[in-house]
């Protein structure tokens, strides 16, 4: 028997236009193959032009949050309006009168979750978040209900669009960093600030809900080790392609034992290695499970189609639903006691170094790297005018080991700077 469910859009941007356009354009496809009749019957948004340029009838348009609250009619509604409030205040408000709710808001399930939950609990309401994290890949779907036998030991992901797609187009056309993101800005990838993309505070967001999820236990996103891509040159990619490198922006989250490294930066990434042909608004995860070995999730990580299409699987999802299921962790915002936030991690790094072309530099320097136990796997030098550049690959070494030699290297009296440092996935 047809079943009707009653939706609700708040914001009717990017995503939530590209909800509107599935639940609309693939409605008969939804009834027949899910057997429900969905119908968006509010939609509220501060900006009516929004309303009237998806074709929306104007007496759809909800006044205020209170409006669709009240409406009993109204099964599920989607937050895709973005930012903390007042999209927090809106979601408590529907989660409190009973209705589910569907978002993409990853800084605000990051920043929020517990207390969004705890409305959801209080309502009898169901609270998802698919579309949050790598936009139309299924990937909180597959950790809760795809690999719940294992424990999984690593996730390693590209899962912010608008910086893969700056570093591809970097990479394979030399575009400026400028431009780059100019295009994906109007390609719809990136957030309106663009700061949470690229200085990584997105992925940080992300990898908070996706490492919480994998190792059952919150993981607050203020733990995270985050590093953007603002600082990587043109000359660090042109160097990264002549080791066999390609660079990508990873969250990398590791879980052994009770002990878990959760950490976003700039990463050389082996050419051969899955993730390195992730190119332009794809993300990808790649994640291991003790008995399923090596997964990879791979799709779009942005923009209206593929974020709405995780949107509307949240919403059969719910509508299907016998019931809301709630975190299988104590979400309290706050790490566990028995769990341990690593501090230091450990990796192979790229380290490029300017110094003065004069006898003897070489040798401080790798006196340096002796004295921290850092190891070398290659060294190569050019020399310029009255000066050099020299170029170390580590063997694995400690972050605070590398560290501690990057000062001592920039105390020298023949080295001027160290110009970069990359992590180098093993
Ligand atoms: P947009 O800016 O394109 O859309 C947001 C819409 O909500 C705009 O129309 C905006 O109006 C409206 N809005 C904002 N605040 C209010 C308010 N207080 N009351 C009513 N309407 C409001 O954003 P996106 O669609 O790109 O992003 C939405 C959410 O989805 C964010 O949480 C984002 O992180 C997430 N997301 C985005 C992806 C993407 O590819 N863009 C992918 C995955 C997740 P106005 O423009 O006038 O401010
Ligand atoms: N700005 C985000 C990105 C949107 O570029 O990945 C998807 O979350």
């Amino acid at each position: 028997m047809k079943k009707t469910v009653n939706v609700a859009i708040m914001g009717i941007g990017t995503v939530g236009g590209g909800t509107y356009e599935i639940l609309t354009k693939n409605h008969d496809f939804l009834l027949r193959t899910q057997g429900i009749d969905f119908q968006v019957s509010k939609v509220l948004d501060k900006n009516i032009d929004r309303i009237r340029y998806f074709g929306i009838p104007e007496n759809k348009a909800a006044a205020t949050v209170d409006e669709i609250a009240a409406d009993k009619s109204i099964d599920i509604v989607v937050e895709t309006m973005g930012g903390v409030e007042p999209a927090k205040t809106f979601i408590e408000k529907v989660l409190l009168s009973g209705k589910n709710v569907v978002t993409a808001n990853k800084e605000l399930i990051s920043k929020h979750w517990p207390a969004l939950e705890a409305a959801a609990k209080k309502g009898g309401a169901g609270l998802y978040f698919e579309a949050s994290c790598v936009g139309g890949v299924p990937i909180i779907r597959a950790l809760q209900e795809g690999l719940q036998a294992n424990h999984i030991t690593s996730l390693v992901g590209i899962i912010n669009g608008t910086t893969n797609y700056i570093l591809t187009k970097m990479t394979e056309e030399g575009m400026s960093y400028d431009d780059a993101l100019k295009e994906a800005q109007q390609l719809g990838y990136a957030e309106f600030n663009p700061t949470s993309d690229v200085e990584g505070f997105d992925v940080a967001y992300k990898l908070s809900i996706l490492a919480s999820l994998a190792f059952h236990t919150c993981v607050p996103y203020q733990m995270i080790h985050r590093e953007g891509i603002t600082k990587i040159s043109k000359a660090d990619i042109k160097a990264g392609l002549e080791l066999g490198y390609r660079i990508k922006l990873l969250a990398i989250g590791k879980r052994k034992g009770n002990e878990i490294e959760v950490r976003v930066h700039p990463t050389f990434v082996p050419a051969a290695h899955p993730l390195a042909s992730v190119g332009g608004s794809f993300n990808a995860v790649y994640v291991n499970g003790d008995y399923v070995d090596d997964l990879m999730f791979y799709g779009r990580g942005a923009g209206a189609r593929p974020t709405g299409s995780a949107i509307v699987s949240d919403i059969v999802y719910a509508a299907k639903a016998s019931g809301p299921v709630y975190s299988d962790f104590e979400n309290n915002g706050q790490k566990a006691d028995d769990i341990v936030i690593a501090s230091d991690f450990s990796s192979k790094y790229y380290m490029s170094i300017s110094v003065k072309d004069v006898p003897g530099v070489l040798a401080a320097v790798t006196g340096v790297f002796a004295r921290h136990s850092v190891s070398i796997e290659s060294v190569s030098q050019r020399s310029f005018g009255s000066g050099a550049a020299i170029v170390f690959l580590t063997h694995t070494a400690s972050e605070s080991d590398i560290m501690a030699a990057v000062e001592d290297i920039e105390d020298l009296d023949d080295t001027n700077k160290v110009e970069s440092l990359i992590r180098v996935l093993a």
